[in-house]
């Protein structure tokens, strides 16, 4: 199936009609006797129908594996709509090894990200999936600019108003309005900067790792202050209004996630906020649902990551002193959503 998805066989089989083996397999530059081969082993499973001796057709299944969104689940490249074609799939897991991987390892491995599908599928266990990506400056390059032209696909505004905290921002313009903490090339600020009309005369902070910061395409935005920064250690930018994390959280298991958190609460004012821009999983899985959490989840699975339930940030959330002030939810999506929480107490 894999092969078939990667060489999209499923998008030369016309919707409507036949196509014969010889001119699909020179469609897709294969020997036919060797297409064959690989058709038959799936038309058993009912994917594609053969009216006729060579002569193929979509079935219900295989129309499914034209999509875009399917395809992704078979390559689970973190881009699974359109930007999928424009991503390198040195970038992808390999996530056929994750069978292998399964077999291999105690169960509770996949918990420990130095030992994640990922890691195993690179050879390269003993590191995490961003040390490995640190350390290869095409594959880096390759998935941060991938991230932002994901944007689209996981949006920044529209779940939080960022603009109607223009009074109290400008009232403490000494506080930094947003710090963007493990902020990528810094995509979330320059969206809520366009709401925003700017920064209402305050710090936009934006804070990563050095080598995502200042490496072979230094990051500068205007109105933006590009701090290295290691979120594990101490937040350097105290009592902001803001303190925003996207797509962070989901890359670990909580035992990390509260080593990242600490820092942050302990910078927060009682009238800061901590903003989650991330996934809240549905708690069923139900025939005809969007597949996109779930496949989000299988794919920080195979990074060493979890997307969380309304129900999982709420116990990940008070182990750290946060509580949930309001979820705001994108219409239409609504499992993508902007988790709005503060100080407990405060
Ligand atoms: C999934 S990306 C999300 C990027 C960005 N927030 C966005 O939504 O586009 C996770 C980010 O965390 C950063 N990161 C990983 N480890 C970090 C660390 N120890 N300190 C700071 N940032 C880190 C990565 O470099 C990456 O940019």
């Amino acid at each position: 199936m894999n092969a078939l998805v990667e060489h999209r066989v499923f998008d030369h089989v016309p919707l409507d009609g036949t196509i014969g083996l010889e001119d699909l397999a020179s469609k897709i530059g294969w020997e036919p006797a060797v297409l064959v081969r690989f058709i038959n082993a799936v038309l058993v499973q009912g994917i594609f129908e053969e009216p006729e001796p060579r002569v193929y057709k979509h079935s219900a299944s295989s129309t499914a594996f034209r999509d875009d969104a399917m395809r992704a689940y078979y390559q689970l490249g973190y881009v699974s709509l359109t930007a999928i074609n424009r991503i390198s799939p040195k970038c992808v897991p390999n996530t056929s090894k994750v069978s292998d991987y399964l077999k291999i390892h105690a169960p509770r491995d996949v918990y420990d990200p130095l030992k994640s599908p990922f890691s195993y599928s690179r050879g390269a266990e003993g590191k995490t999936y961003y040390q490995l990506l640190e350390q290869d400056p095409a594959f880096s390059d390759v998935w941060h600019k991938g991230m932002a032209q994901a944007a689209p696909f996981n949006p920044v505004l529209g779940m939080f108003p960022f603009r109607d905290m223009k009074e109290a921002v400008e009232a403490e313009p000494e506080r930094a309005f947003v710090v963007d903490v493990g902020g990528g090339r810094g995509n979330a600020l320059v969206d809520m900067m366009k709401e925003c009309d700017g920064s209402f005369g305050a710090p936009m902070v934006l804070q990563d790792l050095k080598e995502v910061l200042q490496g072979e395409d230094p990051v500068r935005i205007d109105g933006v202050q590009v701090m290295p920064h290691d979120f594990c250690n101490e937040q350097p930018v105290k009592n902001a209004h803001v303190y925003y994390m996207r797509k962070v959280m989901h890359n670990y298991y909580d035992d990390k996630c509260r080593t990242i958190l600490r820092p942050i609460v302990e910078a927060m004012g009682p009238t800061s906020r901590l903003l989650f821009g991330d996934m809240i999983l549905p708690e069923t899985a139900r025939p005809g649902d969007d597949a996109l959490p779930f496949y989000m989840d299988l794919r920080m699975l195979m990074i060493g990551g979890t997307e969380r339930s309304e129900a999982q940030w709420k116990q990940l959330l008070e182990t750290v002193g946060l509580v949930i002030v309001k979820i705001w939810r994108l219409p239409g999506a609504p499992h993508q959503a902007t988790i709005e929480t503060r100080l407990r107490g405060k």
